[in-house]
């Protein structure tokens, strides 16, 4: 069978790097059965040919206009497929669509129709209000990492920057692999617009947001940069529940030593 990543290796290269994440995804135990969704955008590398190429499925209607896609196209990962399928055969797990109409639909190109991710509209949501900040940001990941769900349950953790500086203060990495720290939004439904609407209020902050009793959605200029800030977060929270486990409050670091790496690092304040 023929593939739309013959003769194009920058676009299959991006696609295996998606399967390469989905396999740690699930390696992490993030990923229970369906769990989890990656969406990349590959625009950059689409050629005449493949904005030639004809839907293979119905137009699907977005329900809102994102008008910084029209034109784009999006690697996803199949709505009810496992990550841990994805790593192995990602073409048959995800497919590539065009955003049409102005923004406010898509259509399935390749390789074969399969669905894409339920939710899309928080995906789609912040590559339109990346692209239209003009940031270089192509990828957007979302997962169940389980010690940051975990440590979503309690209400204390939910108030604006608690956690970020929490987890900061568990290891100096966290805060250089992940500057910008994390962001929550609080429960809404799964794949409504109105997690979509919540996610994207916190992308002017952060790149990491946490959804409250749910997961992750991280953004990055790649898969693997958005995996990435979600693992040393999710270290993070790990070493904190290990040490809450020993039966203490870890001290984490000091005001000063987080001073000290911030300038070292010449990192946000
Ligand atoms: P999909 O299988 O539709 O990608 O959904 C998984 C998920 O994690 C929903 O939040
Ligand atoms: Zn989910």
């Amino acid at each position: 069978m023929t593939s739309i990543l013959d003769g194009r290796p920058a676009l299959a290269r991006e696609v295996e790097k998606v399967a390469e994440v989905a396999g740690y995804l699930w390696q992490k135990g993030w990923a229970e059965r369906n769990g989890g969704n990656i969406t990349v955008n590959v625009t950059e590398y689409v050629d005449d040919e493949i904005r030639r190429m004809p839907a293979i499925g119905d137009r699907v209607e977005l329900g809102c206009v994102l008008p910084n896609l029209e034109g784009c196209y999006f690697f996803c990962k199949g709505t009810n497929k496992r990550m841990r399928d994805l790593a192995r055969r990602p073409m048959e797990n995800g497919s590539f669509i065009r955003i049409v109409d102005g923004g406010d639909a898509y259509e399935i190109i390749a390789d074969a129709p399969v669905k894409p991710t339920s939710e899309l509209p928080s995906h789609l949501a912040m590559h339109n209000y990346l692209l239209g900040k003009g940031l270089d940001y192509k990828a957007a990941l979302h997962t169940h990492p389980i010690e940051l769900v975990a440590m979503s349950h309690t209400s204390k953790f939910l108030e604006k920057d608690v956690l970020t500086d929490l987890l900061w203060s568990m290891i100096p990495e966290t805060k250089a692999f992940c500057p910008r720290g994390l962001g929550i939004v609080p429960y809404r439904l799964p794949g409504s617009q109105e997690l979509a609407d919540a996610t994207i209020e916190q992308l002017d902050e952060y790149d990491v947001v946490l959804w409250e009793k749910h997961g992750v959605c991280a953004v990055g200029c790649d898969i693997m940069e958005a995996f990435d800030q979600v693992d040393v977060l999710s270290k993070s929270a790990q070493i904190y529940i290990n040490a809450k486990c020993m039966g203490y409050e870890p001290d984490g670091m000091s005001k000063e030593q987080m001073r000290e790496m911030t300038l070292a690092f010449d990192l946000p304040k």
